[in-house]
């Protein structure tokens, strides 16, 4: 069984979940869920990143300590992606004893490599980033690109590693595998840091400016930086760093999903760090662009977030979800509005896939005794729809959830216009009224299968609806696509509408 090792960024705990944290999670468990489908065995991680300055002062601003902090704040990412249906498979903190036994493991074979020395260390942080600015990358003031705050002036005493000694290596690698990041443009913009000139960054703090970390396993006074920590997530959770040989057989064909502001430090940072601890770089990456509110970013600091569980109030949880991931292609930016989210679930989900359910069922129910009929073996719909699938599974296979809905949506299409052509609602009761339901069903069929990994809990209720058993989740992909799948003979139930109207 092909193996599939799937991550998310491990969010931070100072913000509450929004729906740009939404976005990557959702996208994350759709993928998750296809290569399910497909017959992969898949390990789904996300998580929260729980170390810092960023953490330490929130929790302070809070009055309490920094894990009282980060066990309330971490179960409110826990908590939003159970709402949201996202299954995966272990969800890490960075303040657990594993993580801290894979972070002092890697940094030791790390510096055992002779890639960390001692130095000192002034320049401009924005601590919002948790990372240092060069003065030409801040902006008028010295305020930060993304968070537009001033960048403070911080020196002292650090660990540093040799990022500079892997310029060459980096480059050769992308070179030779120029497909591990996706999109090209985002590829195109590590290569343009790296060849940029790379420079040694320091990966501990002092404890006397910073303290809520991993303790630098040979220097009890620092702290390790709270990014080289974070990013070691993706090994912890395969059991690096304990007695657990598992990791070696899930790296490096990892897939790293990521938003765009934090490239750096997935295309440079991290291959280089896995590279000094002797291990291969990450296998792939796939990079989305921002959900944007009104033009700008979502941020606690500009008060225009926008969170998931009002949505999925007002929409459904799948139909906050099947939005995410029709109407926002992973690579480009995307612009949220409450209109055009309106307009695609009215569209497509209330109109076409909701309709379709009920149309049938109400016709089932009239005209054949509530039990759902077998699909016509020779039925002139079954070559249009292969030809449809195709273009699903190809759609998926390169990260795009967008199209491959859409070419699910055509089956949709095509079954609503088959029974308006039909009007099986004024035939009389008999085998003609058989074939074009059961025809219909088994579109229903499929179409529960391919949308399950965008709406699992909505496509198990049509799954249920027809009369079929287990979960659409389930099946496997081709096998189960092959046209006749629906054995008919069993009840279908007539049931209020899945998505009703919005206006
Ligand atoms: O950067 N649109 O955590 P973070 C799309 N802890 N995606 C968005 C988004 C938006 N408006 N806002 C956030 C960190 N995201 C580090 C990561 S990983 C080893 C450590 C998503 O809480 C997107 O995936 O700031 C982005 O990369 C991530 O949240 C940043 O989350
Ligand atoms: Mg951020």
């Amino acid at each position: 069984m092909p193996l599939y090792y799937l991550t998310t960024p491990i969010f931070y705990v100072n913000d509450v979940p929004h729906i740009g944290h939404a976005y990557t999670a959702v996208n994350a468990d759709a993928l998750a869920r296809w290569h399910r489908l497909i017959g992969d065995e898949v390990f789904f991680l996300t998580g929260t990143d729980e170390h810092g300055l960023k953490v330490a002062r929130s929790a302070q601003e809070h009055n309490c300590t920094p894990q009282e902090w980060t066990d309330t704040t971490s179960a409110r990412f826990s908590e939003t992606w159970k709402r949201l249906n996202i299954s995966n498979d272990d969800f890490i903190r960075t303040t657990e004893k594993r993580h801290h036994l894979a972070v002092k493991t890697f940094l030791e074979r790390i510096r055992d490599r002779g890639y960390i020395y001692v130095g000192e260390y002034e320049g401009l942080y924005c601590v919002g980033c948790e990372a240092y600015y060069g003065e030409g990358e801040l902006e008028a003031g010295s305020l930060c690109p993304i968070h537009k705050r001033p960048a403070e002036v911080l020196r002292e005493e650090n660990y540093f590693f040799k990022l500079s000694a892997f310029q060459e290596a980096l480059l050769d690698f992308y070179t030779a595998n120029p497909q591990v990041i996706r999109p090209q443009s985002k590829l195109n913009e590590a290569l343009g840091f790296i060849r940029g000139g790379l420079e040694d960054f320091s990966i501990s703090r002092n404890k006397k400016s910073v303290s809520w970390g991993v303790e630098i396993p040979w220097d009890r006074a620092h702290v390790v930086y709270v990014w080289t920590d974070a990013l070691v997530n993706y090994l912890t959770a395969l059991g690096y760093g304990q007695e657990d040989g598992r990791w070696e057989s899930w790296w490096p064909a990892v897939h790293h999903l990521l938003g765009k502001d934090i490239l750096r430090f997935h295309g440079v940072y991290w291959p280089a760090m896995c590279m000094a601890a002797g291990i291969d770089p990450p296998g792939h990456l796939q990079v989305h662009g921002w959900l944007l509110v009104g033009g700008e970013k979502m941020a606690k600091s500009r008060l225009n977030q926008i969170f998931p569980g009002d949505l999925a109030d007002e929409f459904g949880v799948d139909g906050l979800r099947y939005h995410l991931l029709r109407d926002n292609p992973l690579g480009p930016d995307g612009d949220f509005t409450y209109e055009a989210m309106t307009q695609r679930y009215n569209s497509d989900l209330a109109n076409n896939f909701g309709n379709l359910l009920s149309r049938v069922a109400t016709v089932i129910e009239k005209g054949c005794g509530g039990v759902g009929p077998a699909p016509n073996p020779s039925s002139n719909l079954k070559g249009e729809v292969e030809s449809h699938l195709g273009v699903v599974i190809e759609a998926w296979g390169r990260n795009s959830p967008s199209e491959g809905l859409e070419a699910t949506w055509k089956l949709i299409q095509l079954a609503n216009a088959s029974l308006e052509a039909t009007e099986p609602w004024k035939m009389q009761s008999g085998p003609q009224l058989d074939l074009v339901m059961g025809d219909a069903l088994e579109i229903l069929r499929i179409v529960a299968i391919l949308a399950s990994p965008a709406m699992p809990g909505a496509c198990q209720v049509l799954w249920d609806a027809i009369g079929l058993e287990g979960s659409p989740g389930s099946a496997q992909i081709p096998q189960d696509l092959k046209w006749g799948g629906y054995c008919g003979g069993i009840q279908v139930t007539r049931r209020s509408p899945l998505f009703p109207r919005k206006k």
